[in-house]
């Protein structure tokens, strides 16, 4: 049997990341809509089939994250998601959250809510063939936000759903995002990002979480989007994200960040620049927009235009993956 160890390793084997395609309905209907596409479940399914049979993909992705309704349709031809995904040499996983909901007693802040169930759903997404889990909690930086009581909920509910899908065989990936939007300054999402990650370590260990089979997706250390000043150089947002990253020991099985809205030279530049540190784990991608938001505005529902749809998300793949590989040339691997 594969164990989640053995899965996590495969998840972040050298030079490949993790696309992320798990928009819920609601979220993917209306980008379909801001490209122009009638969003149906047929539309949501002809695009996410665009994007798993882009020529090569597993060349520069291991896995692919899906939703519910994905992981649960079949491509036109009838085979279902996981076993296509599975004959091309990607890792199928599944979104697992219901998304971040207000926070009752905090105001302005959410928990991430989905445990209800969780157990049984689990049990489930592994028969129909999925590898790995989902989860993300959110926090937005303002001036008294977020706070100690938004931490440690949202830190519990990470570790009980990564003690969870560890039982049910899945490898949770493990996801705190610090949101770009504010005002804020680079120091003050190193401070806010490293309390977070404290705390979700400190629930992890308190449910016995084989770091070892998980991967972290957390968020890359910049400034807010609204931060008057010029934004940092990839260097600094490399140095100031491996420091905070560093309080993490060396058997978490790996980093795969999430782009958070950069566009995507951005987002690909900050991971270049994160390959030239030593670490003990490696260093990946598990983007969504900075990769999937250009196939989309190429296809934008044309089926003459699938081919183009499929071209874009191949050149952003493989730039995000030439990013990564200047590990082995920067440093020994
Ligand atoms: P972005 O890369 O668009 O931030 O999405 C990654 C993701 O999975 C968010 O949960």
């Amino acid at each position: 049997m594969t164990t989640t160890r053995q899965i996590a390793r495969q998840m972040t084997t050298f030079g490949k990341g993790i696309l992320a395609a798990d928009e819920s309905i609601g979220t993917m209907s209306s980008r379909l809509e801001g490209a122009g596409v009638n969003p149906t479940a047929q539309s949501r399914r002809d695009y996410r089939e665009l994007l798993v049979t882009a020529p090569d993909l597993a060349n520069g992705v291991s896995g692919i994250i899906l939703c519910d309704e994905t992981l649960n349709q079949a491509f036109a031809d009838g085979t279902p998601f996981p076993e296509a995904c599975r004959a091309r040499g990607i890792l199928p996983g599944i979104k697992v959250d219901t998304g971040a909901k207000p926070c009752p007693g905090l105001p302005g802040e959410t928990i991430t809510e989905g445990l209800d169930g969780l157990t049984d759903r689990l049990a489930g997404y592994a028969k129909i063939g999925a590898a790995f889990a989902k989860w993300r909690a959110v926090f937005t930086i303002t001036g008294d936000t977020p706070s100690r009581g938004a931490i440690v909920a949202n830190a519990s509910a990470l570790a009980r759903y990564a003690a969870a899908c560890q039982e049910a065989g899945l490898v949770p990936i493990v996801e705190p995002e610090v949101l770009m939007a504010g005002t804020h300054g680079i120091g003050q999402c190193a401070e806010v990002t490293a309390a977070i990650h404290q705390t979700v370590r400190e629930h992890l260990a308190l449910l016995n979480v084989d770091l070892a089979g998980i991967v972290l997706k957390p968020n890359m250390v910049t400034e807010g989007s609204e931060n008057p000043g010029p934004p940092s150089s990839p260097e600094e947002v490399a140095a100031a994200t491996v420091e905070v990253l560093r309080g993490w020991p060396g058997d978490l099985a790996g980093v795969a960040f999430l782009s958070g809205g950069q566009p995507p030279q951005r987002a690909t530049a900050n991971l270049a620049a994160m390959q030239s540190h030593d670490t003990p784990w490696p260093l990946t991608f598990s983007f969504g927009r900075a990769l999937v938001s250009p196939a989309l505005a190429a296809w934008h529902g044309d089926e003459e235009l699938v081919g183009d749809g499929q071209a874009a998300l191949s050149a952003h793949v493989a730039a995000s993956a030439a990013a990564v590989r200047l590990r082995g040339q920067l440093q020994s691997v």
